[in-house]
């Protein structure tokens, strides 16, 4: 079985932090998404996966390279577009677009998967592509239920599984159901005539309502867990989400000293150090190399790897990008986002969804919504 994934996003929401980094290679509990997406391929059966690149596609490229998990990795870039100063640029193909583009790559002889690269899930794929295989039809969606639709792709069901509308982005008045598309498709190679040659298409908007108006559409609803984390409250959600689901102890977590308090659930990095009377937890993942001083509180956060968190700091809802420095007696909280290699002088408070670019160096506190650049 062949599957490729949809990597090729702007991740546009979750900036600043996608500044530096794409979004599938954000860690979910020390690992990049992007491999806990693979190896979950590799388990249910998938030998060859195709990744549609655009945006940070060389980073992609040299950190997944060409065998993973014992399957073959490709790579399939959107169009290329001439850019004034000569470097390698790619028109934004959509969601459709790249799967016409990898058509020789799929191949028309097997039915494949299609998965959005930034869901983080434990649906049974190969579950899916059973129940695809017996519809007769051209797409099968998988289907989770969410309280909001207004921001998915929204179905209306019929009997057998026919999706018999697909609404993208309805308002909340317009949802047909609060049933939405998790993102994951098992899809026949018929799909290809009905994607345009080169030119950006989003399969949702131009292909699942001419599909669903030909009783070809159906859906696979499922209740595991799913979060897109496209979104930077959704990010911070899923690496709580899936820290809790791992439901394990962490005995390496003993290896610190009685004076640090760890309330678990907590995932700490290797080479990770925490000065003394420092409280870590609940819900917290430390990258590694992380240095965290004397006295510092930290809950409900994600720290990316090499950041510095001073004496007597204060963490709480927010996520700390790669190396960035945190000074002593900073409070950070309600859902701020610090990007790479920032710089937070000390004595500062940033509260209530701040965002600060990457290498920024902040001198002053901030109190309302704001990005930092
Ligand atoms: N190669 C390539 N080129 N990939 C792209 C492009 C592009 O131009 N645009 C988006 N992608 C990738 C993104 O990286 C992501 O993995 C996936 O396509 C979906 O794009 P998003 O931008 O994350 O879409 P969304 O979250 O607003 O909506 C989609 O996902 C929802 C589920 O989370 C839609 O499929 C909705 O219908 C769905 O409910
Ligand atoms: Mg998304």
């Amino acid at each position: 079985m062949k599957a490729l994934i949809l990597a090729g996003g702007f991740g546009t929401r979750l900036r600043p932090l996608s500044c530096t980094r794409p979004k599938i290679l954000f860690p979910i509990t020390n690992k990049p998404l992007l491999d806990l997406t693979l190896k979950k391929l590799s388990i249910n059966g998938v030998k060859e996966v195709i990744l549609a690149v655009n945006y940070g596609a060389e980073t992609l490229m040299s950190y997944c390279g060409n065998v993973r998990y014992g399957m073959k990795i490709f790579y399939s870039k959107d169009t290329a577009q001439p850019h004034s100063l000569g470097f390698s640029s790619y028109r934004p193909l959509g969601t459709g677009g790249p799967i016409k583009k990898a058509e020789k790559l799929l191949g028309r002889d097997e039915d494949f998967l299609v998965l959005n690269g930034d869901i983080l899930t434990n649906l049974d794929y190969s579950a899916l592509m059973q129940k695809h295989r017996e519809s007769g039809g051209i797409a099968t969606i998988a289907l989770s239920r969410v309280e909001d639709p207004s921001r998915y792709g929204v179905v209306e069901l019929k009997e057998n599984m026919r999706i018999i509308r697909f609404v993208e982005k309805p308002s909340r008045d317009e949802a047909p159901s609060s049933l939405i598309n998790a993102g994951i498709y098992a899809l026949s190679p018929e799909i290809f005539d009905y994607i345009p040659e080169t030119k950006p298409c989003s399969i949702e908007r131009e292909v699942f309502p001419k599909l669903a108006a030909k009783n070809l559409l159906f859906g696979y609803p499922f209740q595991d867990l799913w979060i897109d984390v496209g979104k930077k409250e959704d990010y911070l959600k899923a690496n709580v989400f899936f820290l809790k689901s791992l439901k394990k102890q962490f005995p390496e977590n003993r290896r610190f000293n009685a004076d640090v308090r760890i309330i678990e659930p907590v995932l700490i990095g290797e080479n990770t150090s925490i000065g003394k009377d420092s409280a870590i937890g609940p819900s917290v993942v430390l990258g590694e190399n992380v240095q965290i001083g004397i006295k510092v509180s930290i809950q409900n956060s994600v720290v990316f790897p090499g950041a510095v968190i001073s004496d007597f700091a204060f963490i709480k809802g927010a996520v700390i990008g790669e190396n960035a420095f945190i000074g002593k007696h900073v409070k950070i909280d309600e859902n701020c986002v610090i990007g790479d290699g920032a710089v937070i002088k000390d004595h500062l408070t940033l509260t209530n969804h701040v965002t600060v670019c990457p290498f920024k160096t902040v001198s002053e506190s901030v109190f309302e919504a704001r990005c930092l650049m």
